[in-house]
């Protein structure tokens, strides 16, 4: 799925999405922190999701002075490939992580439109909600990047073996 939040044309509309899809994204990580074993990867996604939470309280003065409701969830519709319902589902550290890239992608493709036809007032909150979700899709691709290969055995090490040598570059 690839999210349409960021495109609308109704400038109020496209906030009260915003908020719906970060509401939806607080959920999911909640969802991945609750099942994730990796003590170091929950404190991260837990602050990943503080910034979610930071996102509503941002956006909503700005739907509230353009005479908006602000949405208290991520409504009835799901918002992002892998919500919190499918990410309860999923099993497995690498998998979640996995999962989490995908809704990653939403809120990073979302931020980017928004960032776009942001009307003017809304420009720098955007911006910065924009900066956010890079990092957060940036530090997932490391730890992926970094996942264990068992089946990878370690290169001979014989040319850099000699006494007082250390580290090999
Ligand atoms: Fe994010």
């Amino acid at each position: 799925m690839v999210t349409k939040v960021g495109t609308e044309n109704d400038r109020l509309e496209m906030l009260q999405n915003l908020i719906k899809l970060d509401h939806a994204a607080v959920e999911a990580y909640q969802a991945a922190i609750d099942r994730l074993d990796n003590q170091a990867w929950r404190e991260q996604l837990a602050e990943f999701k503080a910034d979610h939470m930071r996102h509503i309280r941002e956006l909503s003065p700005l739907v509230q002075h353009m005479g908006g409701e602000v949405p208290e969830s991520g409504g009835a519709k799901e918002m992002l490939t892998q919500g919190k319902v499918a990410m309860s589902a999923i099993m497995g550290d690498d998998a979640i992580l996995r999962a989490m890239k995908s809704n990653e992608n939403d809120t990073n493709t979302a931020y980017e439109n928004a960032a776009e036809n942001a009307p003017p007032e809304a420009r720098e909150i955007l911006q910065r909600g924009l900066a956010d979700e890079r990092r957060h899709c940036n530090w997932i691709l490391a730890q992926l990047g970094a996942e264990p290969r068992p089946e990878v055995t370690s290169r001979p090490r014989s040319e850099s073996s000699r006494p007082g040598q250390h580290g090999w570059h």
